[in-house]
């Protein structure tokens, strides 16, 4: 699967990861040396994580109750938001484009 990230700068780069493994988000980002602080590795507790989901909402799966929570929190939410450490990678992700906020937490 393909999607695209894009930096404060609104740049935009390609990503590939694999669909089926049931990676997050947030995983791919930090292994691509993206400035994801994911300070509570992945646990939905510190929102270092936020990204804006500029396309492709559609295949992602609702945001639970508890991510839901840390986003009205955050300074900077979007109607978009999401944490992508709670955010699957999988086939239904080709072309989504997700816009990094957490520097700005
Ligand atoms: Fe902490 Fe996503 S890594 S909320």
């Amino acid at each position: 699967v393909t999607f695209y990230v894009e930096d404060e700068d609104g740049e935009r780069q390609s990503i590939e990861a694999p669909g089926d493994m049931g990676l997050s988000l947030m995983e791919i980002l930090k292994a691509s040396d993206y400035p994801v602080l994911a300070t509570c590795g992945g646990m939905a507790l510190c929102a270092t994580c936020h990204v804006e989901v500029v396309e492709g909402k559609d295949g992602l799966g609702d945001a639970s109750d508890i991510e839901l929570d840390q986003i009205d929190n955050l300074p900077n939410p979007t109607p978009t938001s999401r944490l992508a450490c709670q955010i699957r990678i999988s086939d239904d992700l080709d072309g989504a484009v997700f816009r990094l906020k957490g520097e700005s937490n």
